[in-house]
């Protein structure tokens, strides 16, 4: 176990409290009572959760099977499909010209989508996809831009039971293989690229080089025309979607699938080298994104213009992009670029243009528009806005205070969300309306949901304890496995605490027993609220014939919250070229080599060639060491160290800017 966030510790002192406005609190969707409720009888309560959410074309009877523990069936007897619940029946209720998507292309060119049209044009993409032989139970991988098609995809998917694996659009070709080989996926639908930072930036070359190292199990490739940049064909493999939607029948009847079918799966980095596939599946993990949706942003479909800023290749846009604002039948924005493209008010001028009421981002986006400065923002009117959340890592009270202050003008209520890509929806937050609001603090377990905060010797703490999250009850949404590796799953999440899922996240309750999330207890980083792992980076480095040894750690960072440090041990030669040619070129080119096998977000902030790594006697290597000198903080207790004299020579590294 490595250590908790310093940081963060000192943070249990904040007596700050913004409780619910008389006026917000009268129209709220949530009350106090949903917790009685859920109290009472928390089966039950999710029962009538999962029905007054959800349309089952079989209704359940059981509720929650966990007799074949850790893995759980919910709903298990009762049968549905996502698509159906997502799309045709809000056009069956007569809802058909609300609008479901706002989409804002980078450039400037914008798409509104009613649920009439949403419908249509899944349904052509579901006979498309048929058409190329997919069927229900087969696995697709969408590699997409961030554009209407990326939820389309995924709904067209669902909606002929097939499993979707997104795979981000800023991960490699090398990334990508290795996850269609180990979901042996079908289809892959990309595009030809998409826009950013103002330019069009291409992703087809990725499939097209993916899809040469080695031998899969993809017979076609679906391309989508975004960017209109010249792309290599791969004739009877490769099919423009355009042609082949205009091809296919705007009719498709959806599958029903069992509550357990798999829904996706989606790659997130553990503390081994090799991602892990977690799985979902579908009735329990929509009745939770409904859910979650509708309690902790207040969602009124009817009236609310809400919009998730995540991509869709992170859980946070399958759960709060795709599937949970479309269950409930919400209007939504999508937006495919980055925040300051072509200027740094971009967010700020489509939450007035669209006139945005809920908006669910990331704390490194906050802390990055606060180094921008307030005067971005204040030219727009954001006075729409009434909740904004917040997700993917702790967010310190400082960005909470700006956050409410500058955009939701001192009014809205912020609620700060804790989940993991493992619990597929959100467990931890505030309720608007509700919950009086604690600047930091996620506060508080869900109406239905039970976490303890545990020592070392899985104990529960009470009040103003410190250990590490669990939770001790099952949940709708949980993850029901690890693609293809089950003792893996058992491995990683129910064996620290035998039976209780150990989260990995280590956690305080304050004196009022409110959570404080402390940040990864293991050797996952967390970087612009990217999960990464510090193995995958280490193994990324090797792999250079250049590098002999290499040890990650995340650094403390004031605005994505950790950053990607390494330290290297070059091999002799490369060694010699680095002292003839300059360090800088060497540091180059291993930066390079990470995006080339992960993807750009792991790219480290900074490479030090080392003569040695810390090491205990037993050979590990003291990542804690590392952290302290990469945070520029004094070296902590060396005295388990093989050799003591290891960490001067790197600390005098670091000071003389070894990077
Ligand atoms: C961290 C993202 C503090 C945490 C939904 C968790 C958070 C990991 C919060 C999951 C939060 C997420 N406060 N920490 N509100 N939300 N985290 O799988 O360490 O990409 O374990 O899911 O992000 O990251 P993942």
């Amino acid at each position: 176990m490595t250590d908790h966030n310093p940081a963060l510790e000192n943070l249990l002192t904040e007596t700050r409290s913004f409780p619910p406005s008389a006026e917000f609190a009268a129209q709220a969707n949530s009350t106090p009572e949903l917790y009685e409720q859920a109290k009472a009888d928390r089966l039950e309560f999710w029962a009538d959760q999962a029905r007054r959410f959800l349309t089952w074309d079989k209704p359940f009877s059981e509720v929650l099977d966990f007799s074949d523990a850790p893995k759980a069936r919910w709903f298990g007897d009762g049968t549905l499909n996502a698509t159906y619940n997502a799309v045709d029946r809000h056009v069956e209720a007569g809802n058909g010209d609300r609008v479901a998507i706002l989409f804002e292309g980078e450039p400037g060119d914008t798409r509104e989508i009613t649920y009439a049209d949403l419908q249509r044009e899944v349904s052509q993409a579901a006979n498309a996809i048929e058409a190329l032989g997919v069927t229900t139970g087969d696995r697709v991988a969408i590699y997409l831009p961030m554009i209407p098609e990326a939820v389309i995809a995924m709904l067209a998917c669902a909606r002929i039971g097939a499993t979707h694996s997104v795979v981000f659009g800023g991960f490699s070709a090398e990334a990508l293989y290795s996850r269609i080989i180990d979901a042996d996926a079908k289809l892959v639908i990309t595009a030809d690229g998409g826009y950013r930072r103002g330019k069009p930036s291409s992703l087809k070359p990725a499939v097209d080089e993916a899809l040469t190292k080695g031998t899969t199990t993809v017979t076609n490739v679906l391309v989508v025309r975004r960017t209109g940049q010249d792309v290599a064909w791969t004739d009877g493999r490769d099919i423009w979607w355009h042609e082949a939607l205009e091809a296919a029948s705007a009719e498709h009847t959806p599958v029903p699938v069992e509550a357990e079918h798999p829904l996706f799966i989606l790659y997130t980095s553990g503390t081994t080298g090799k991602p892990k596939g977690i799985l979902h599946t579908t009735g329990g993990y929509l009745t939770q994104a409904a859910y979650t949706t509708y309690y902790t942003f207040d969602l009124k479909p009817e009236s609310d213009v809400y919009w998730c800023t995540a991509d869709v290749g992170w859980v946070t846009g399958h759960s709060y992009v795709t599937y949970g604002p479309l269950i409930n039948g919400a209007t939504q924005v999508i937006y495919e670029g980055t925040p300051d493209t072509p200027h740094k008010g971009r967010w700020w001028e489509i939450v007035a243009k669209h006139k945005v009421t809920i908006l669910y981002t990331a704390p490194t986006a906050i802390r990055t528009c606060m180094k921008w400065g307030e005067d971005v923002p204040a030219e727009f009117d954001l006075s729409t806005l009434r909740v904004l959340g917040s997700v993917g890592e702790p967010i310190n009270p400082e960005a909470w205070m700006w956050y409410r202050r500058v955009i939701g003008g001192d009014r809205t209520p912020v609620v700060d969300t804790w989940w993991q890509t493992e619990t597929g929806a959100i467990m931890i937050s505030p309720l608007p309306g509700v919950t009086a609001a604690k600047p930091g603090s996620a506060q508080t377990a869900l109406p239905g949901i039970e976490v303890e905060i545990w020592d070392d010797a899985g104990k529960a703490v009470g009040p103003g304890g410190g250990g590490y999250l669990v939770i001790n009850e099952p949940w709708p949404s949980m993850l029901r496995g690890i693609w293809g590796d089950e003792e893996r799953f058992k491995e990683t999440y129910w064996s620290r605490f035998p039976g209780t899922y150990f989260a990995g996240d280590g956690a305080k309750f304050d004196d009022d027993g409110d959570v404080w999330l402390l940040g990864r207890v293991d050797d996952v980083m967390n970087v612009s609220g990217h999960r990464l792992s510090t193995t995958e980076i280490e193994s990324a480095l090797v792999s250079h014939e250049w590098v002999a040894e290499a040890a990650v750690v995340g650094a403390k960072d004031d605005t994505t919250g950790q950053a990607v440090v390494a330290f290297v041990i070059l091999r002799g030669e490369a060694l010699e070229a680095a002292e003839a040619e300059g360090g800088d070129k060497v540091v180059g080119a291993l930066r390079a080599h990470v995006a080339g096998e992960i993807g750009p977000i792991a790219k480290p902030r900074s490479i030090l060639v080392v003569a040695e790594l810390p090491k205990t006697r037993s050979g590990k290597i003291m990542r804690r060491l590392l952290r302290d000198v990469a945070e520029n903080r004094e070296v902590g207790d060396v005295t388990t160290l093989a050799d003591s004299t290891v960490m001067d020579s790197i600390s005098a590294g670091m000071a003389g800017g070894g990077d």
